[in-house]
């Protein structure tokens, strides 16, 4: 046997207890004549007393960081307690050790403040993997993974697997292509989700599907996206949108009972995707602070407000007169803000990745005057007009930005993240879900000329926009009025749920006739040839009886990363992908050999 205990188990009740330990050695600390060893498994470190006799046996046989040593000896109260782990009040004073394994160097310490940097780490996966940071967010997926299953399992939703070998079919992000060597010249594609499968099982009469899925996308990778991922995926027959929305907040409830004990009893609210673009300028906002979107230029939208705001900004200040929209925060206690931090601040939206010209700012000071970086332009008056309008109160600083609507929007949202993050708003403890319902069915791609589907094409419209979807062509003579086209205002079925400012699902009530599956791809582009082509099995399968149905998408590596309160996803994957794609421990992607190509009958056209 080779232990008895594993590292994490033995207390101060087990004291004189004769036991077997096996693990790795995390630290050896020699006194004179005794040596003290950590020995670290899975579950947790147990300190080992090396005293004179087999601390003399050392000197023949000495120990390394990462040996994987066995241990026999008897638990012994510790003078020197260590009330910082579990294991703390005792430590084995041993009569005989083995080493099962020697190990090099480790190339980083492994410990939860590791010197090692991010590439190291990834080539070591294996050593940064034995890290209690790492191991403690790989559990938690499992604990969501669990959780997951047991909820669907017992709302009646089975686990059917489908296929990765599959057809290339257009869904959003590039796929990665495999070559078939049995058929010569062809190619799978690996999925980007399981969509059409899942749809296909809901015409087969599984009514409530579900898996825990790798989806594969081939696009720009940041710290929330991966290549290869996993989606909780799910799919229902005879349901409506709120029958959705039920289920799955019911599941992500469970998860963050099972998983970290919070019983989330608030109603999730909903907004439709235009209310979150006016108030946040993002389609998923962060609720758990507020500082709303303030539009300073576009009265002849009545949302957040009715008043004729535009009038408020008059003045000769060409910045503001010649943008296309301008927006403001108020963000709270923060008019004491120096020159020093407004001009950081000015910097963080100049960069490029923001890239605004400049920012403008008002302080709301306390004892009721104004100072901003446009006195020259506007009255005292004007600026507490200004302050009305944001809701701001005495003492908040506000933060105007002036531009592109599109590029505006977004910088602004940013800058609302930035400062809920430097005013400690953003905490990694609290969570706020909500869903974002009624996106717009299309989107307008203007550098290819054509509509394209927000969420994927299998996306059904409201009911009450079909006829408009029907009834008109999808052609537009002037790209530049797209925004008039009857299609620009049709809404889809669709809903988003966002957890903190991410969103960790998504999904959508399906088109399930025949006839509007075919209006969607002609309004996508796409002629009745190439619908046969690329979703002929779909359009057949809709003709034997398709049920109404719907079904969403989460994003599990996401979700984890959330609840384990990091931004990065890669570290509760266990062998992820650095952002050029690579998996730099495997090295790959890596080149093949002739032979494996000419057996794909595959030439490769690389400029050398
Ligand atoms: P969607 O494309 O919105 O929907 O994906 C669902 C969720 O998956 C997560 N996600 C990702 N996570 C990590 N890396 C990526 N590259 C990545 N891309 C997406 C997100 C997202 O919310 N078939 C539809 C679902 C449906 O309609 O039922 C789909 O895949 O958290």
């Amino acid at each position: 046997m080779y232990r008895t205990h594993t590292c994490g188990a033995l207390r101060i009740e087990n004291c004189g207890e004769q036991v077997t330990l096996a693990g790795w050695i995390q630290t050896i600390r020699k006194f004179g004549s005794i040596t003290f060893v950590d020995l670290r498994d899975r579950y947790g470190i147990t300190q080992l007393l090396f005293g004179e006799t087999l601390n003399k046996q050392l000197e023949e046989t000495p120990l390394g960081r990462e040996f994987v040593l066995q241990v026999n000896g008897t638990v012994t109260e510790r003078s020197n307690k260590n009330k910082n782990i579990p294991t703390g009040d005792i430590e084995i004073t041993l009569t005989s050790f083995t080493i099962l394994n020697k190990s090099e160097t480790p190339p980083f310490t492994i410990q939860d403040d590791t010197d090692g940097g991010d590439d190291l780490r990834m080539k070591y996966r294996y050593l940064d993997l034995r890290r209690n940071a790492i191991k403690k967010n790989i559990e938690l997926r499992y604990a969501v993974n669990r959780s997951a299953r047991n909820y669907l399992h017992e709302n009646g939703f089975i686990d059917i697997e489908t296929p990765y070998l599959i057809k290339s079919t257009p869904e959003g992000a590039r796929d990665f292509i495999v070559p078939s060597r049995m058929n010569e010249g062809e190619f799978y594609a690996l999925p980007q989700s399981p969509q059409t499968f899942k749809q296909l099982l809901m015409v087969s009469g599984y009514d409530k599907y579900f898996q825990i899925v790798k989806c594969f996308r081939d696009e720009d990778l940041r710290a929330d996206r991966q290549p290869e991922f996993t989606q909780i995926d799910c799919e229902m027959s005879f349901v409506e949108q709120e029958d959705i929305l039920t289920m799955f907040e019911n599941l992500v409830k469970r998860i963050f009972k099972d998983v970290k004990s919070i019983d989330y009893t608030a109603p999730i609210e909903r907004m439709t995707w235009e209310e979150a673009m006016w108030q946040y300028g993002i389609d998923k906002p962060d609720t758990r602070f507020g500082m709303q979107l303030c539009n300073l230029k576009f009265p002849q939208h009545s949302f957040p407000t009715k008043e004729n705001i535009s009038a408020i900004i008059k003045s000769d200040f060409a910045v503001f007169n010649d943008a296309e929209t301008v927006i403001a925060i108020a963000v709270p206690n923060a008019s004491d803000y120096t020159r020093k931090q407004t001009d950081e601040l000015t910097e963080w939206v100049k960069r490029p990745q923001i890239g605004m010209k400049g920012l403008v700012f008002i302080k709301c000071n306390t004892d009721g005057t104004y100072k901003s970086s446009i006195d020259k332009f506007f009255t005292p008056v004007q600026l507490k007009n200004i302050a009305t309008t944001c809701h701001a109160n005495s003492g908040d600083l506000i933060l105007i930005l002036a531009g592109a609507e599109e590029k505006t929007r977004k910088a602004i949202a940013e800058l609302r993240l930035e400062m809920g993050k430097k005013l400690g708003l953003r905490k990694d403890n609290e969570f706020k879900l909500l869903w974002i319902i009624d996106f717009p069915l299309f989107e307008y791609a203007e550098e290819e000329n054509r509509w394209v589907a927000r969420h994927h094409p299998f996306t059904s419209p409201k009911p009450s926009d079909i006829e408009t979807m029907i009834n008109n062509s999808p052609i537009i003579e002037n790209a530049a009025d797209y925004l008039k086209h009857p299609y620009a205002n049709i809404k889809a079925n669709a809903y988003d749920l966002v957890l903190n400012g991410n969103e960790i699902g998504g999904g959508s009530i399906r088109i399930y006739q025949k006839e509007l599956q075919q209006k969607m791809f002609e309004a996508l582009g796409m002629n009745q040839v190439e619908q046969q082509h690329k979703f002929g099995f779909l359009l057949g399968a809709f003709e034997y009886g398709a049920p109404p149905h719907g079904g969403i998408a989460f994003g599990f590596d996401r979700l984890c990363a959330i609840l384990g309160g990091s931004e990065s996803i890669r570290d509760f994957i266990a062998f992820p992908k650095n952002n050029s794609g690579r998996d730099v421990m495997i090295d790959a992607p890596s080149t093949v050999d002739e032979k494996q190509l000419n057996e794909l009958q595959l030439m490769l056209n690389t400029k050398q």
